[in-house]
């Protein structure tokens, strides 16, 4: 995208301030394109070195990302604050937006009537000192993560699986330190792992998870951490075999230099069972939220993980935010006991896959090939993203662009299906066959 915008400055801190604010503004939203270094450098009358030192400093804090001759661009999600929240521009009126990975709000508990119970049972008011995992919580977690064979040691409580991913690679790693994570992979990962200063090392996934050579490269180029989505991957649905499983704790034992992080954020939700990596490495973690099962905006996580692991994180929370309020920890202690929550999130569960089966199996009948083996989202690969995006928006439905989860693997779109009901799905495969028919070439006439 080709921006007006007057980059200002005489100093490298200048410049990146200056890029700063316009990020901050809108007036360089994502996606814009920086001024080549040599450029920016004569129009400012600084050297070229003090331009490349502000936008090196720039791509450390996750706000710009340079890619060979795209040049530097500013990131999808920068982590500043914009006036402008341009990241899924809203569809217009009568487009179904199937763009966004979010859980389908249907089927999602009500909190009501817990919230209600809680309120009964409240108590007098609490101060710092009771503070921390409510033991009944991590009992109750400990439960159900042995039961799937995740073994317990440690256990803390996080604000979301991001921040639990935040706080581990935070204690673990230097900024500059390349960690590998899944091509494609979940978007606000990838600009977590921008706004913290490392190095993505592109793993590329298939149906059964992260393939076992992309480990090993990513290995072999010195990874310091490994990201596995255990099921219902995002944006592919891939989920970790059993032999994949195997295959890539063989790689990773005896590596005590590599952190391991597993995000379990299906959960409950996830139909196919789960086949932990954990304690493969020494240093690892386990990391399941209760966004998808039960609501994002409960913002709580569980993880697992070594001793020394667990402690960094609980103790960083601890001179940080402290801890998850425990209001919210017996919310969910109160979901995970509600007989009617469990019948409602198997429900979910049969009604995510039944749709995304349904709309593979539409796709396929056209010629399609689509991915989806678990989860919320079904992945598409296609010649050109721009084009079917722009094709799929024209005929009523907006879909997310493969860039923003990819970083070598070929272009697809994702369509999240949380949102779509059984009837539509026809539909929307013809749509989409239709959006990706090669166009006829001009002065063709049938
Ligand atoms: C791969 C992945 N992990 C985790 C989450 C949930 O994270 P959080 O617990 O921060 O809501 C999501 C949500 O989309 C996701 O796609």
């Amino acid at each position: 995208m080709a921006v007006r915008y007057q980059i200002t400055g005489g100093t490298a801190a200048e410049i990146s301030a200056s890029v700063e604010s316009g990020v901050r503004s809108g007036a360089l939203p994502p996606d814009s394109a920086l001024p080549p270094v040599r450029a920016l450098a004569a129009a400012l009358a600084v050297s070229p070195a003090t331009v490349a030192r502000a936008y090196q400093e720039l791509r450390q804090r996750g706000l710009v990302a340079t890619a060979g001759r795209h040049g530097t661009r500013v990131r999808p999600r920068p982590p500043v604050a914009t006036r402008r929240a341009a990241r899924y521009p809203t569809p217009g009126p009568g487009v179904r937006d199937l763009s966004r990975g979010q859980p389908d709000l249907r089927l999602l508990p009500p909190l009501g009537p817990h919230l209600a119970r809680l309120a009964d049972r409240i108590g007098p008011p609490t101060g710092y000192a009771p503070a921390g995992v409510l033991p009944e919580l991590a009992e109750a977690a400990r439960e159900r993560l042995t039961a799937d064979g995740v073994p317990v040691d440690g256990l803390t409580v996080t604000g979301g699986a991001l921040d639990g991913i935040e706080r581990l690679l935070a204690a673990h790693l230097r900024p500059g330190d390349p960690v590998a994570v899944e091509d494609p992979g979940w978007a606000n990962l990838l600009d977590l792992v921008a706004a913290l200063g490392l190095r993505p090392v592109a793993v590329p996934v298939d149906d059964d998870g992260p393939t076992e050579a992309g480990v090993r490269d990513a290995l072999a180029l010195g990874a310091r951490a490994l990201i596995v989505t255990s099921r219902a991957q995002n944006p592919t649905g891939a989920a970790v075999s059993a032999d994949r499983a195997g295959a890539l704790r063989a790689l990773l034992a005896g590596r005590p230099d590599v952190l391991l992080v597993e995000d379990d954020h299906a959960a409950e939700l996830a139909r196919l069972p789960l086949h932990p990596l954990a304690g493969a490495t020494p240093s690892w973690a386990f990391v399941r939220s209760v966004s998808k099962p039960y609501g994002p905006d409960l913002r709580l996580a569980l993880l697992t993980g070594d001793e020394t692991t667990v402690a960094r994180v609980a103790g960083r929370m601890s001179v940080g935010p402290g801890w998850v309020s425990t209001l919210l920890q017996r919310l969910v202690l109160a979901l995970w006991t509600d007989p009617a929550t469990t019948e409602l999130v198997t429900r979910a569960e049969e009604s995510y896959q039944r749709r995304r089966a349904a709309l593979i199996a539409a796709l396929a009948g056209h010629g399609l090939t689509a991915h989806g083996r678990s989860g919320i989202n079904v992945w598409l690969p296609v010649p050109d993203e721009t084009s079917a995006v722009t094709a799929l928006r024209d005929a009523g439905w907006a879909v997310a662009p493969g860039g923003l989860f990819r970083i070598g693997a070929p272009p697809a779109v994702r369509l999240t299906i949380s949102p779509l009901d059984d009837a539509e799905i026809p539909a929307l495969a013809d749509a989409v066959a239709h959006a990706l028919r090669p166009a006829r070439p001009a002065g063709f006439t049938a």
